[in-house]
């Protein structure tokens, strides 16, 4: 597959998203395991996951144990595998989705994350989603600690304004090397952001990139230009929409979730999916 910077790391074009294997929905074990080997085995070396990535309140890091747990018996060399978390999103157990932007609590949020990885430092630990009551400096001034501690190797944030990149980049200093937007044919208010990483060299991963869990089969019904540059290339307008994306600037890594290995085998097909300057520019306009 082909590969992209991230950072000082070389990893697929494609990610895999962890989410649907464990919120409202998720498969049973043995068909989440056989996915995330499945993006593995294709070439897959970056997992999304979040410690929020849950159902119940008593079973926070459900998928990344779920994650930690398929590295461990997959066959291959998991060693080579950016698994990339996010804390600072919460979920009660009740559906809602609630924040805590506290520095304490993300600094222990990431050492728990740690734990539930199995690993001494994490790859990249991403603040999931800005606190209102915490001013955003403070914030991310946890991931500096979590930096200078070790605990972390490498920081992103997630759901954040170009003001936000830029006062993260600062208080990093200069260290911010991954943003995390929603981004997708159905969803381009990220485009300024996405743009601002490319020109500062940070990675761009859009997630919910083919709209989301409840949206994703529908997309080529729902963005016709997709479904007719899909029907040319005799591919899904999925793998369209993700070819789209990462023509959009080479830091752009999209970040699908998958809770079927047939969805990871097809989404992963994009990173050699080649698209004309022409059905790009419809693209762009639909
Ligand atoms: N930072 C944040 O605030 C935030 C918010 C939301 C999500 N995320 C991250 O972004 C990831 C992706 O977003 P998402 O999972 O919400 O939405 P998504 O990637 O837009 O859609 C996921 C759904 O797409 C389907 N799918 C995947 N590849 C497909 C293909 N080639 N053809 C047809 N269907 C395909 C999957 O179906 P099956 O289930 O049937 O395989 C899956 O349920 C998440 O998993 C999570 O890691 C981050």
């Amino acid at each position: 597959m082909k590969q992209r910077a991230l950072a000082d790391l070389t990893v697929s074009a494609i990610g895999l998203g962890g989410m649907p294997m464990s919120i409202e929905g998720r498969p049973d074990t043995a068909r989440s395991v056989a996915t995330i080997h499945a993006a593995l085995d294709a070439g897959v070396t970056v997992i999304d996951t979040a410690d929020a990535y849950h159902q119940h309140a008593d079973e926070v890091g459900h998928n990344e144990e779920l994650i930690a747990d398929a590295l461990r018996s997959w066959g291959g060399d998991a060693t080579s595998v950016l698994v990339a978390t996010k804390g600072g999103h919460l979920r009660p157990g009740d559906g809602s989705w609630t924040r805590n932007g506290d520095p304490a609590y993300l600094k222990q949020a990431a050492r728990d994350s740690a734990k539930r990885l199995g690993v001494d430092a994490i790859g990249l630990y991403q603040f999931h989603r800005p606190d209102p009551k915490v001013p955003y400096a403070e914030s991310v001034g946890a991931l500096v600690e979590l930096l200078d501690e070790g605990v972390i190797v490498r920081a992103g944030i997630s759901n954040a304004t170009v003001a936000q990149i830029d006062e993260a980049n600062a208080v990093l200093g200069g260290r911010l090397v991954s943003v995390q937007n929603q981004f997708s044919p159905a969803f381009r208010s990220s485009q300024g952001e996405l743009e601002h990483c490319a020109g500062l060299g940070i990675a761009f991963l859009p997630w919910s990139p083919l709209g989301g869990i409840s949206n994703a089969g529908e997309l080529g019904a729902n963005h016709a230009a997709f479904a007719e540059v899909a029907d040319k290339h005799g591919v899904s307008p999925q793998q369209v929409a993700l070819a789209w994306e990462l023509s959009l600037a080479d830091v752009v890594i999209p970040i699908p979730g998958a809770s079927r290995p047939a969805s990871v085998q097809d989404s992963v097909l994009a990173a050699d999916l080649q698209l004309t300057d022409d059905e790009l520019a419809r693209l762009n306009d639909n």
